[in-house]
């Protein structure tokens, strides 16, 4: 009789997963606005989530199909084949404080464009050692002046420094050296591996390039209802290099955080929700389509977001434009979906296009699924002063200053994962 009612259970949870990945939503004009947030421990049907395992089984499955769906569209499986190569490696990078790793990632199907990753580890260190993986805007050469860095070959926009007629030239090498702090990062004992997203899909609404054609029909002009856009694409490219990460013997796999800074803010946001491999979360000044709530009235809106760059959502997103607060989830539940892992939202006072007062909301209104598993959640009920890292499982960090990364936030950035990496 037990057997009986397992099987039943069992097969009414294959059918929770199946109706999820099927992704047979409602259509837009049934779905029903809500002003508020979005609870992320309440189903598409009503249910009331109650239990770590009905989050897991159930209603995580039903969320992030609900984010491909309407959102961000599919996300592509993971590629058959996969190979890393170290093309070269360099013992004495820094003035010998590190090792630099070219490793190029190649996947099938053949055809795909691969990527070039650029991995920094320290010399002096215990073990393996933990690392910041992050996509970057304008190539790995800008990271660090050194002549051996490779420039990416694949379009590049012609604001990136260095950037000549949509191609990277050697003009630019170091050029953004205080925006990812390498030579920090590797004073406190961590690795950096970072890569040009346009390894995976050049940020422009061109779709006949990158990875879309794996994807999409020829001549494709705009995105379909479901596509993968490119913030797909980009978050994918970041479990690729996860997936070297975790067989390089130098670094620790279990102590991987993920960190992009605005749209690749966004990116590193999805690739943290949806890669568990990933144990810390920084999607830095991320705002409209990351951190802050679509529902948001500051700084940027659905609309806009879609109208300037169609190419980062999925087609369904757009009919959001008027009436975002018809999404049956808000951003909450992206950062909700990361639990009960650390996530950390930093941000600037001259960035309200960001929207930071929304992102703590956002973050607060994670909060939830961070209980149900017995977890710390967030450790202040007010959006912090200017200077100040809350450092709690769900972190905000806010500082005076623009919308960039600068060293500031790495500081920030360090100390958050020297208290939530797992041990070693
Ligand atoms: C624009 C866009 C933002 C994005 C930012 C960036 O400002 O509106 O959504 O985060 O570019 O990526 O720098």
């Amino acid at each position: 009789m037990t057997r009986y009612y397992l099987s039943l259970l069992f097969f009414w949870l294959i059918a929770q997963t199946t109706f999820a990945a099927d992704s047979s939503f409602p259509d837009f004009d049934q779905l029903k606005p809500q002003s508020e947030l979005p609870d992320p421990l309440t189903t598409l049907a009503g249910r009331q989530v109650t239990n770590v395992e009905q989050w897991e089984q159930e209603r995580k499955p039903e969320l992030k199909a609900l984010f491909e769906h309407y959102m961000y569209g599919k996300r592509p499986a993971p590629p058959e084949k996969i190979e890393f190569i170290v093309e070269h490696t360099k013992k004495d990078f820094l003035d010998g404080k590190a090792t630099k790793k070219e490793v190029t990632i190649r996947f099938s199907p053949e055809g795909s464009p691969a990527i070039q990753l650029l991995v920094v580890i320290p010399n002096e260190r215990k073990g393996p050692a933990p690392v910041f993986v992050g996509p970057n805007f304008g190539g790995n050469h800008l990271v660090w002046d050194d002549p051996t860095i490779r420039l990416p070959t694949t379009w590049m926009p012609d604001r990136q420094a260095g950037a000549v007629d949509h191609k990277a030239t050697e003009a630019g090498r170091g050029k953004q050296a205080t925006v990812w702090n390498v030579d920090l990062i590797v004073d406190r004992g961590y690795a950096l591996a970072t890569f040009y997203c346009g390894d995976l899909d050049p940020d422009n609404p061109d779709l006949s390039n990158g990875l879309h054609p794996n994807y999409l029909k020829p001549a494709t002009k705009e995105l379909g209802p479901t596509d993968p856009s490119s913030i797909t694409l980009w978050a994918w490219g970041v479990s690729r290099a996860v997936d070297y990460l975790v067989q390089d013997s130098d670094i620790d796999a279990k102590r991987i955080a993920v960190v992009g800074h605005s749209r690749l803010g966004k990116t590193a946001l999805l690739a943290g929700a949806f890669d568990e491999r990933i144990a810390v979360v920084i999607p830095s000044q991320a705002g409209c389509g990351g951190t802050a709530p679509s529902r948001g009235k500051v700084g940027e809106s659905v609309k806009q977001i879609n109208e300037r760059f169609p190419h980062w959502f999925c087609g369904n997103f757009k009919q959001f434009n008027e009436q975002p607060e018809k999404l049956p989830f808000d951003q909450n539940c992206l950062i909700a979906l990361c639990a009960p892992r650390a996530v950390l939202l930093p941000n600037a006072e001259e960035d309200q296009w960001a929207n930071p007062d929304g992102q703590f909301e956002a973050l607060l209104a994670a909060e939830p699924v961070y209980k149900l598993y017995g977890a710390e959640g967030c450790a202040v009920r007010q959006r912090p002063d200017t200077g100040t890292l809350v450092d709690s499982r769900l972190g905000y960090f806010y500082r005076t200053g623009k919308h960039a990364m600068s060293r500031t936030d790495w500081e920030a950035f360090l100390s958050f994962a020297d208290k939530h990496m797992p041990a070693q």
